[in-house]
C-alpha cells in the first residue's frame, strides 16, 4: 500500500472492510479511519482510529517511529470513530501533548479519563512549528460536531479535512487517482447525504475557508485522499451544500394491500411521460441510506403510504424521521396514499411540512382501492413533479 501522503507525511490509519453499519448508515463498501503521521523535528500524529483498530494504528506508527518520539497528537474531532484509540495512543505516546480546541477537550473529558493527558488548546488562526513544517488550525463547528476542526500544513499545501470530503469506502488504494472516480464520487455523495446534508450552511462557510487556502492534497478522516480530483469534489460539495436538484423525480412508497402501490405506479407513469430521470422505490426493500442519497439531488418527490392505525406505515415513519433529521432543501413534494376510514396522509403531510419543503397540492387519497379517477390524479401528479424537475 502506498501510504506516503507528502514529504515526511504518512497515512497510518486502518481499513475496515467489514463494517456495514455506521450509526444507521449502511456502509456497503466498508470504511476507513484515517490517521496521519508528520515526521519532523517535532513529530505529530493527526487523529486516531476507531477503538478496535488501536493496535493496528500503533503498529503502523511504529513502522516509522517509536511512539515515545511523538510530540503532538492532534484531535480534529471527538467522535469515537476518530478518538476511540486515544486512550491507547496517549498511554503509548508518553511524551505527547494532545492538541484540540476547547470544545473538543470538553467532549473528550466526557468520553475518556483525560486526567493524565497534557492538553494544548488551539483556536482558528493558531499554529505550531514542527521544524520544517507549520501545522495550523481552523475550527469548523458542526462539520460534523461542534468541536470539529481542520488542520492545514502550508508547506505541503495539505488540508486534513476530518469528516468533510470523506467517504465510507474501504480500499487498499489510498489516493483518488488509484481508484475509479465514479465509485469514489458516488461514495462521497452517499456520505454527504447521510452524514453532512443537514450542515449545508456550515459546509458553504467551510468552502469559503478552503478557497483562501492553497490546497494540493485533501486528506479526510474517511476514505481516499484527494490529489488529482480536488476541483471535482469541491464543485460537488458546492452543489450538495444547497441540495442542488437534478432533473430527477423520486417516488418512494409503502403499501399494505397494493392500493398505494397502484397509485405509485400511476405517479411513475405520469412522470415518465416527460422523459425525466425517475427513481421508484418500495421502501420495504430499500435501505434508508439509499433514499437519503436519492433525495439529495432529486428535484421533486412523491411520498406514498398506506394507512395503519390512522397513521403512516411504521417503515415509512422510520424513513421520514431519518430524512427529516437530514433537513433536505429545494424539493417539491406530493403525498399520496390509501386508507379505510381515517387517512394516514395527514401524518405523511405533517412530516413534509416539518421539513419545510414545498408541497405542490393536497395529498391524493383513495378509500380502500384507487378508482380510475384517482389513478388519473396520480398520473397528473407525476407529470407535475416531472415538470418541476425539468425546470430545475
Ligand atoms: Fe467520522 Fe463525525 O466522525
Amino acid at each position: 500500500m502506498n501510504t506516503k501522503v507528502s514529504e515526511n507525511i504518512y497515512w497510518v490509519g486502518s481499513v475496515d472492510y467489514n463494517v456495514r453499519d455506521f450509526h444507521g448508515y449502511r456502509t456497503e463498501r466498508g470504511s476507513t479511519y484515517n490517521a496521519y503521521l508528520i515526521l519532523d523535528k517535532k513529530n505529530v500524529l493527526v487523529d486516531t482510529v476507531k477503538a478496535p483498530f488501536a493496535s493496528e494504528l500503533i503498529s503502523n506508527i511504529e513502522k516509522h517511529i517509536s511512539t515515545d518520539k511523538i510530540d503532538y497528537v492532534i484531535c480534529n474531532h471527538a467522535e469515537p470513530d476518530h478518538s476511540g484509540s486515544l486512550p491507547v495512543v496517549m498511554a503509548k505516546c508518553k511524551n505527547a501533548k494532545i492538541i484540540c480546541d476547547a470544545k473538543c477537550k470538553e467532549i473528550l473529558g466526557l468520553y475518556y479519563d483525560i486526567s493524565e493527558w497534557n492538553f494544548e488548546i488551539v483556536k482558528t488562526g493558531d499554529s505550531i512549528s514542527t521544524g520544517a513544517k507549520t501545522v495550523s488550525f481552523i475550527e469548523t463547528p458542526m462539520v460534523h460536531w461542534p468541536e470539529s476542526m481542520f488542520t492545514y500544513v502550508p508547506e505541503d499545501k495539505l488540508l486534513f479535512s476530518m469528516d468533510a470530503f470523506g467517504q465510507h469506502y474501504a480500499s487498499s488504494l489510498r489516493f483518488d487517482y488509484e481508484n475509479t472516480l465514479q465509485t469514489i464520487m458516488d461514495e462521497a455523495k452517499t456520505y454527504y447525504a447521510n452524514i453532512v446534508m443537514l450542515y449545508g450552511r456550515q459546509i458553504l462557510k467551510t468552502l469559503d475557508v478552503a478557497k483562501e487556502l492553497d490546497i494540493q492534497i485533501i486528506a479526510p478522516s474517511h476514505g481516499i485522499i484527494w490529489t488529482k480530483h480536488i476541483p471535482e469534489i469541491i464543485a460537488a460539495y458546492a452543489d450538495w451544500a444547497v441540495c442542488k436538484p437534478n432533473k430527477k423525480v423520486l417516488i418512494m412508497y409503502s403499501t399494505m394491500w397494493k392500493s398505494t402501490e397502484k397509485m405509485a405506479v400511476a405517479v411513475r407513469d405520469g412522470a415518465n411521460e416527460l422523459g425525466v430521470d425517475v427513481r421508484f422505490y418500495n421502501i420495504k426493500d430499500i435501505h434508508k441510506t439509499v433514499l437519503a442519497d436519492e433525495i439529495l439531488d432529486a428535484a421533486s418527490i412523491a411520498i406514498g403510504s398506506a394507512t395503519l392505525n390512522q397513521g403512516v406505515m411504521p417503515e415509512m415513519a422510520s424513513v421520514l424521521t431519518y430524512i427529516k433529521g437530514l433537513k433536505p432543501q429545494n424539493k417539491s413534494v406530493i403525498c399520496f396514499g390509501s386508507y379505510g376510514w381515517a387517512p394516514g396522509t395527514k401524518e405523511l403531510t405533517s412530516y413534509v411540512e416539518a421539513m419545510k419543503l414545498e408541497i405542490l397540492q393536497p395529498a391524493i387519497t383513495c378509500k380502500y382501492c384507487p378508482t380510475a379517477e384517482v389513478l388519473e390524479k396520480c398520473r397528473e401528479a407525476g407529470r407535475q413533479l416531472a415538470q418541476k424537475a425539468l425546470e430545475a
